[in-house]
């Protein structure tokens, strides 16, 4: 299969036209993930994790909860070091992953997903989240798509209203 090019440029204008004004994240989270699963090529789902304790005071601080996205049913929590999303949150790092069954702790939610990119969400130089996203092809997602991801995701960062 061939490079897949993306305009991220344009694909961040489009995230703050749709979290502009929008008062609940669940509202825009939910719209973000749309656009990026109509937006991306071959891939196979993609949403949001969310540190727990931001959501809800009694939720754990070192565990994602699973927020809006596009794609199969998918684990609600995981644990900070857990799988890939929980590595790129413990590191607060992205984490590109060209063959999911080559990383050792991914955690299977679809079994049609060959490769994944975390990207983390941070507010006040704290991580608050993830988007991830899986593709069904090895080695989707190239430096070039690390770098454009980690624009969207800033530009989410930005325009998030977490209370
Ligand atoms: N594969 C992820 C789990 C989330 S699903 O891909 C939606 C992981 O290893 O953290």
């Amino acid at each position: 299969m061939g490079t897949i090019h993306t305009d991220y440029q344009l694909l961040a204008a489009q995230v703050k036209e749709l979290m502009d004004d929008q008062p609940h994240w669940v509202t825009a989270l939910a719209n973000v993930a749309a656009l990026l699963a109509q937006t991306l090529e071959d891939i196979n789902w993609v949403g949001f994790y969310l540190v727990g304790s931001i959501l809800d005071g009694k939720l754990p601080p070192d565990e994602l909860v699973l927020g809006p996205f596009v794609g199969k049913v998918a684990c609600t929590r995981i644990p900070f070091g857990k799988g890939v999303c929980g590595t790129a949150a413990e590191l607060d790092q992205s984490q590109r992953v060209e063959d999911v069954h080559a990383f050792v702790g991914h955690i299977a939610c679809d079994a049609d997903s060959a490769s994944e990119i975390v990207v983390p969400l941070r507010a006040n130089g704290k991580v608050i989240g993830v988007l991830d996203i899986d593709s069904p092809s090895k080695s989707r997602f190239s430096e070039v798509d690390q770098q454009g991801l980690e624009q969207v995701a800033l530009c989410v960062q930005t325009h998030l209203r977490l209370q």
